[in-house]
C-alpha cells in the first residue's frame, strides 16, 4: 500500500560524523570526540529552548553548541576554521544507502518527505549538495511553527502539511527520540539502529519497526 513516509535528516539520511574528517586534520585524534560532543549539545540545546519557550533556529543551535564544545574540550580554532566547520557542515555528506533506498521506495510509488529540526533553507542545500533533493514531494522543516522534535505540534504539523492521516504515515529516523515523539502522535515508526546495538529508551514502547540499514525500509513497511 502507498505509505507516506517522512525521513528525519541529521543522523538519518545525513551523517553529521562526517564532520570528523575536516576536523582531523585539524585537531588530530579528538576530531570524533569533538565531532560527538557537538551533535550532543547541538540537540540538548533544541530541547532545552523547547522546553523555555525561546526558540532560536537549527543553524543558532549548531553554532552555539561548537562554540560550547571547543570552550569546553580547550580546543582553540581560527576564525576562518570556525567559519569553514560550519559551512562544512552544510554539506555534510550522505549515508551511502540513502540515495539507493529513496530511489526504490520512490519506484515502489510511496510518498517521500525530508522532515527536519533544520531550516528549509540549510536542510534543501543540504540535500542538494548530498544529490538527494530531487527524491522528495516536499521538505517539511519545524521552523515553520518555531518548536523542535519532540514536541507533539511538529508531528501534527507533518501530518498536516502531508495532508495525511496518523495510521498512513511513517517517520523513519536514526533518532530515538524523534521515533519516541512520532509514536506518540500516533505515527508509523521505522527506528534506523545502525549500529545494531538495540540501544532504544525503555519508555514502554516500540517502534513499528527496527531496521538495520535503509535498504531494509521497502521490506519493513509490508
Ligand atoms: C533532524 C534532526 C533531529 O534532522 O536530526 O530533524
Amino acid at each position: 500500500m502507498r505509505q507516506t513516509l517522512a525521513f528525519d535528516v541529521y543522523g538519518t539520511l545525513i551523517d553529521t560524523q562526517g564532520i570528523a574528517a575536516t576536523l582531523e586534520g585539524w585537531i588530530g585524534e579528538r576530531a570524533p570526540v569533538l565531532a560527538r560532543a557537538w551533535r550532543e549539545k547541538q540537540l540538548e540545546y533544541t530541547f532545552r529552548r523547547g522546553l523555555m519557550g525561546a526558540y532560536a533556529d537549527f543553524d543558532a543551535c549548531t553554532e552555539q553548541a561548537f562554540q560550547y564544545c571547543c570552550e569546553a574540550l580547550g580546543i582553540v580554532l581560527e576564525s576562518e576554521q570556525k567559519a569553514e566547520l560550519l559551512r562544512r557542515y552544510r554539506e555534510l555528506p550522505a549515508f551511502a544507502d540513502a540515495g539507493p533506498a529513496l530511489d526504490g521506495l520512490r519506484a515502489d510509488g510511496h510518498r517521500l518527505f525530508a522532515f527536519s529540526n533544520g531550516t528549509a533553507e540549510t536542510v534543501s542545500g543540504l540535500l542538494r549538495n548530498a544529490g538527494l533533493e530531487d527524491r522528495f514531494e516536499d521538505l517539511v522543516s519545524v521552523d515553520e511553527i518555531g518548536c523542535f522534535k519532540p514536541d507533539p505540534r511538529v508531528y501534527r504539523h507533518f501530518l498536516q502539511r502531508a495532508n495525511v492521516l496518523p495510521q498512513q504515515a511513517w517517520l523513519v529516523s536514526g533518532n530515538a527520540f524523534d521515533v519516541i515523539g512520532a509514536q506518540a502522535a500516533g505515527i508509523n515508526t521505522a527506528w534506523l539502529d545502525r549500529a545494531g546495538e538495540g540501544l532504544f529508551d525503555p519508555w514502554g514502547g516500540k517502534p513499528t519497526a527496527t531496521i538495520g540499514g535503509l535498504d531494509e525500509l521497502a521490506g519493513a513497511l509490508h
